[in-house]
């Protein structure tokens, strides 16, 4: 089927919808919840949706702070945070752990969570949190239009330099994503989504 009754905008005249469509549409997203530790030591997590995987060898993953958040002054300074697995018992901490509060506020214990030292790097983990990754800074990147005008946007890109999985997500070896219930972010203010139904599709050879 050919689609032909089309909502069609183009973003910089706005989307006119109640809502802006564009994150629900590309969603819906894992969560990156990122600890850091400031040079003098100060210790911050908070959530990021725009988020993912980008690399197997090394592995990299990145996110985008949208303002230059207290976590991209803390990764600048130290060239290190950690990424932290947001599962369903974990969606109201995590929640709690995206006020926004004055630098010098713990998030950890805002949101009652125990940090664990981490291996690698300072920043800790989410002890909670059942799969960490530690990782090392490798690009931090100002988005721009295609214009070639600046955006107030800071992707953070990582090198993971240690992995921290739960045994009781390994079942006879394979990482088991369902059992650890992540937690997905949908495009309204509040909207969440649970992991839905698994199928398999293999690759055209
Ligand atoms: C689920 C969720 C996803 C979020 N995603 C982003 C994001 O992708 N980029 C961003 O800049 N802020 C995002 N935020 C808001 C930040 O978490 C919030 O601004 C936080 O206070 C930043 O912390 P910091 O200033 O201590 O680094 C998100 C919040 C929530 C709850």
């Amino acid at each position: 089927m050919i689609h032909t009754d089309l909502h069609s905008y183009e973003p910089r005249q706005g989307h006119g919808l109640p809502h802006d469509p564009f994150n629900a549409i590309v969603g819906p997203r894992p969560i990156g919840w990122v600890s850091t530790r400031s040079a003098a030591g100060q210790v911050n997590l908070a959530p990021y949706s725009f988020f993912n995987a980008f690399n197997y060898t090394p592995p990299l993953i990145g996110f985008a702070s949208i303002g230059r958040k207290d976590s991209v002054r803390h990764i600048e300074e130290t060239g290190e945070f950690v990424w932290n697995l947001v599962t369903r018992p974990l969606a109201e901490p995590m929640n709690a752990s995206c006020a926004a509060v004055p630098p010098e506020v713990n998030e950890f214990e805002l949101a009652q969570l125990t940090p664990v030292a981490s291996t690698r790097v300072a920043p800790p983990r989410v002890g909670e949190s059942p799969v960490a990754f530690e990782c090392r800074l490798s690009q931090l990147i100002q988005l721009q239009g295609a214009d070639g005008t600046p955006v107030n946007t800071w992707l953070v890109l990582g090198e993971v330099v240690q992995v921290h999985i739960a045994r009781t997500l390994l079942h006879d070896g394979i990482y088991d994503t369902a059992a650890a219930q992540p937690v997905l972010r949908g495009g309204g203010p509040a909207d969440y989504f649970a992991l839905g139904e698994k199928f398999l599709m293999r690759r055209p050879r």
